[in-house]
């Protein structure tokens, strides 16, 4: 072989394994643009990375049985990510949480995520108008042996929220708050749950990047159901950050995640 010929040809392979490279990068961009991918990362290769190097590894079995329960349903792109699961996990031990409630459970990956995270007398208020998908994964959650912490309620969230501020009894009692439903409403529960929580406590509102549509041009094509909602999560976030009764954090973990810590 003529001197600098290997050298050529090993250089050109180089050339076509990075065009490759580049290819399955590009594609896997496109992948991530796709509507309902539970990650915002801008590689599906660093996501998969992360799942597979940090999350699966620690995840509880019975997560694992409702996360793979779930990934059957025709509805799946609704249930919290793993990643967001052992965020939420994490930070309901790191705040020492007792008395919880979550908006909008579906199958109750992440309502899962929180009753084993509490203490065995932790509580956590659970409402969603569809009992039927919380059965599904409720026998899952019964042989994990923390059903005893869910009081599950079917219906609308709001005339139970009102319900327990006419009650009196509930105002600033509750550690944290997971807010994951018709994000129309955000406001709308917001308005409550600043009341229901205590001072120092924390809500978590799901999916206030809203699939990264916040930041989408205004000719971006977006599905139907994105582009619904879009302009209620963009109030939504503006409105949160300008309340002065919380300290907000916007985090891109899902579909992104703002904790408020209320302060007064
Ligand atoms: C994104 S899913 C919740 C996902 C869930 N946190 C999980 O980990 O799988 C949204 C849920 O909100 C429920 N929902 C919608 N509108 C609601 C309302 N007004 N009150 C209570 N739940 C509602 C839907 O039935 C649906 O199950």
């Amino acid at each position: 072989m003529a001197p600098g010929l290997e050298e050529q040809q090993n250089h050109q392979g180089g050339h076509q394994n990075l065009q490759q490279s580049l290819a399955i990068y590009k594609a896997s961009i496109f992948r991530h643009q796709e509507i309902g991918h539970k990650s915002l990362l801008q590689s599906d290769a660093l996501y998969q990375y992360i799942l597979e190097t940090s999350v699966y590894p620690g995840e509880p079995e019975p997560m694992k049985e409702l996360r793979e329960l779930t990934a059957n349903h025709p509805w799946n792109i609704m249930t919290t990510s793993a990643d967001e699961g052992q965020f939420l996990s994490m930070l309901l031990k790191l705040i020492n949480a007792k008395n919880t409630m979550e908006i909008g459970v579906y199958t109750g990956y992440s309502l899962l995520a929180t009753a084993l995270a509490l203490p065995d007398d932790g509580k956590i208020l659970a409402m969603d108008i569809n009992r039927e998908n919380y059965e599904l994964g409720l026998p899952v959650i019964e042989k994990a042996g923390v059903a005893h912490k869910i009081d599950f309620r079917e219906g609308p969230a709001l005339p139970v929220l009102d319900q327990l501020i006419q009650d009196g009894k509930y105002h600033g009692t509750f550690d944290f708050i997971f807010v994951d439903a018709d994000k129309d409403n955000y406001l709308n529960y917001h308005k409550r749950t600043i009341e229901l929580v205590k001072v120092g406590g924390l809500i978590g509102y799901d999916n206030t990047l809203w699939n990264g549509s916040v930041a989408a041009p205004p000719d971006a094509p977006l599905r139907k159901y994105v582009r619904f909602y879009l302009d209620y999560v963009l109030e939504f976030n503006k409105a949160i950050a300008a309340d002065p009764r919380v300290e907000i954090c916007q985090l891109p973990v899902g579909d992104g995640i703002t904790l408020c810590r209320r302060i007064s």
